[in-house]
């Protein structure tokens, strides 16, 4: 099967040749796959009818490992029955509009801060792969930033000041942003995890800047600083120039490499609309040798 890659944005993006996802098994395909992913960051795949188990399969064949300590793990139980399986729509369990008050609702809310999956974790997320079901008849997009031209475009002095710096990354602090707390208990499964705010991409050789709303400090550097040089960031890093908006159709299955990029939900009125998707991410653990 050829394969082929049609780039949507200036500097990352792309839309793959029609292909089903569902079928997909031998090695070869999947890995070129995974080189589309180390050259564009963020694959749209069209019409993917996948049913919950064609996505996890597909999600396990690709790449691994699945992240299953979500941050919606903490706070209420699956309603698909595997933790490996995001619900990132606004419905309940009887496919009913969440309230405005429901704390489900202030969680996915906050989806809207600029982000990448799992940093709070290690390891962190390395592709999320994000499944469109249901899909409002207004614009509900998903944008992203590519975080290797962000890189790229810092003068030679910052690149090297930057170089040995160690983010901490936690859920709490992001969420506490926007005024929601988790409970002791929920806090003690969410200690967060420190990376490195600068990586190389083994795929590609490229550096990019590892930021999200979950980075709350620099270590061994004084709060003030290290929050405004990671805010600074950010504001670079999501110019337009880098950034690109994903409007949704049916059926679409995208895939983003969060080592590359940082994401965000667009805000549209969920009071109306329902919206539902699911996501699986695989964790940044080292690649499974294949023979
Ligand atoms: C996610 C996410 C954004 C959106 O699924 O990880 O951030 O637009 N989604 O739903
Ligand atoms: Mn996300």
């Amino acid at each position: 099967m050829s394969l082929t890659f049609t780039p949507l944005g200036a500097s990352f993006v792309a839309e793959a040749s029609p292909i089903d996802l569902r079928t997909v098994r031998d090695r070869d395909t999947l890995e070129r796959i995974r080189a589309g992913m180390d050259e564009h960051a963020v694959l749209v795949f069209r019409d993917q009818a996948l049913s919950d188990a064609d996505q996890l399969d597909f999600a396990q064949r690709f790449d691994g490992t699945l992240h299953a300590r979500t941050s919606t793990a903490v706070l209420t139980k699956n309603r698909f029955g595997n933790e490996a399986l995001t619900d990132v729509s606004n419905v309940n369990e009887q496919g009913e509009i969440l309230a405005a008050n429901d704390r489900r609702r202030a969680s996915s809310v906050s989806n809207r801060l600029w982000h990448t999956d799992a940093s709070f974790q290690d390891p962190a997320g390395r592709y999320s792969m994000l499944s469109a079901r249901v899909v409002p008849p207004v614009r509900a997009d998903t944008e992203f930033a590519d975080m290797r031209a962000a890189y790229d475009a810092l003068d030679d002095e910052t690149k090297a000041r930057l170089a040995p710096l160690q983010v901490h990354h936690t859920i709490v602090y992001s969420r506490h942003l926007l005024g929601f707390e988790f409970t002791t208990a929920e806090r003690e499964k969410l200690p967060g995890a420190i990376h490195p705010l600068i990586r190389t991409l083994p795929g590609s050789g490229r550096k990019s800047l590892y930021l999200a709303s979950h980075a709350a400090e620099i270590i061994d550097w004084p709060l003030p600083e290290g929050r405004l040089l990671l805010r600074d960031l950010i504001e670079h890093a999501t110019q337009r120039e880098f950034t690109w908006r994903h409007e949704w159709r049916l059926h679409d299955f995208v895939i983003w490499d969060n080592r590359a990029t940082m994401h965000r939900a667009r805000p549209f009125d969920d009071a109306t609309h329902r919206r539902e998707m699911r996501r699986t991410t695989t964790l940044d653990l080292p690649l499974p040798q294949h023979s």
